[in-house]
């Protein structure tokens, strides 16, 4: 079995004018690293509020009013609904917007778009987990979303690395998977510091390291492009099929729903036949690209 019909996948749409942003409300904010924020929000009206479903995988636009908008997948899971949660960098004019934001202020939310990671196909199946920094949010949703179906799957490795130690993001998560007895959680940084007791050394290292079987496993890489690309040839050389691997892509979005051409790679547009893609799907594409 693979995962190729992936953008064939049901997408979750919600009903209504798709370009209307919903107002939501941010009730937390959690500053991850010095530049990586998560908001914990809830869409103001109850109704729409009730209504509201979304997918592992799926992601949504994000307003600041008067600045502008900007994606990022959710990175709450579905499994869980009492807020939703989104994870940035600052890294532009929305970003830094978002970044003066408080608890109490609102934000329009437009969404779900994308496919979904392909839920079906994971179940059964031992799954590895390989992040690196703020790519830890679109696998923490699926990664939950696991854990609160846990009797449906088999071993689970977590490999998760950042920088240095202050740029570790969900450390809270960090510290839950790693005293979860059913989860192999590995956390590692490319440079230690004095108090920093856990591994160091490259996520494509650690992962190689670690060696997990690919039999029966599917492997979920998101991180930096240079972590992505170093990350499949290990992958390969462990004996995982590039129907065995997936990843997901948001670079370059901007309208989010295949109008404004400006996240295509090749003939393929990461909003409207991704974010989800196996490595199957994408290997015949610039790897620059991704
Ligand atoms: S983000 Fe506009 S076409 Fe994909």
């Amino acid at each position: 079995m693979v995962v190729r019909d992936i953008s064939q996948r049901k997408r979750f749409l919600n009903s209504g004018n798709v370009y209307l942003p919903h107002i939501a409300v941010i009730e937390k904010i959690i500053e991850e690293t010095p530049t990586i924020r998560t908001f914990h929000f809830n869409i103001k009206d109850d109704k729409v509020r009730e209504q509201f479903t979304f997918e592992s995988g799926q992601f949504a636009e994000y307003s600041v009013f008067g600045v502008g908008e900007a994606p990022f997948c959710i990175s709450s899971s579905p499994t869980r609904k009492d807020h939703l949660e989104v994870a940035f960098q600052k890294v532009g004019r929305v970003t830094n917007a978002m970044n003066r934001l408080a608890v109490g202020d609102e934000i329009g939310f437009r969404g779900p778009y994308g496919n979904t990671f392909p839920m079906d196909y994971l179940k059964g199946k031992n799954l590895v987990f390989v992040a690196g920094g703020i790519g830890m949010a679109p696998l923490r949703s699926l990664i939950w979303n696991v854990i609160d179906n846990r009797a449906k799957y088999e071993k689970v490795t977590i490999i998760y690395g950042a920088r240095s130690p202050d740029l570790l993001c969900f450390k809270y998560d960090l510290t839950d998977w790693q005293k979860d007895s059913s989860l192999n959680t590995v956390v590692t940084v490319d440079r230690g510091t004095p108090d920093w007791k856990g591994n160091v050394g490259f996520v494509p290292a650690v992962l190689e390291k670690t060696a997990p079987s690919a039999n029966n496993t599917v492997a979920v890489v998101c991180g930096p492009p240079i972590m992505i690309r170093f990350t499949f040839p290990v992958l390969d050389k462990l004996g995982f099929k590039p129907e065995q691997m997936i990843t997901t892509l948001e670079k370059r979005m901007k309208c989010g729903i295949g109008k404004c051409g400006r996240c295509n790679i090749g003939d393929v547009f990461v909003c409207r036949d991704g974010p989800v893609f196996s490595y199957a799907e994408i290997k015949g594409l610039a790897s620059s690209e991704y």
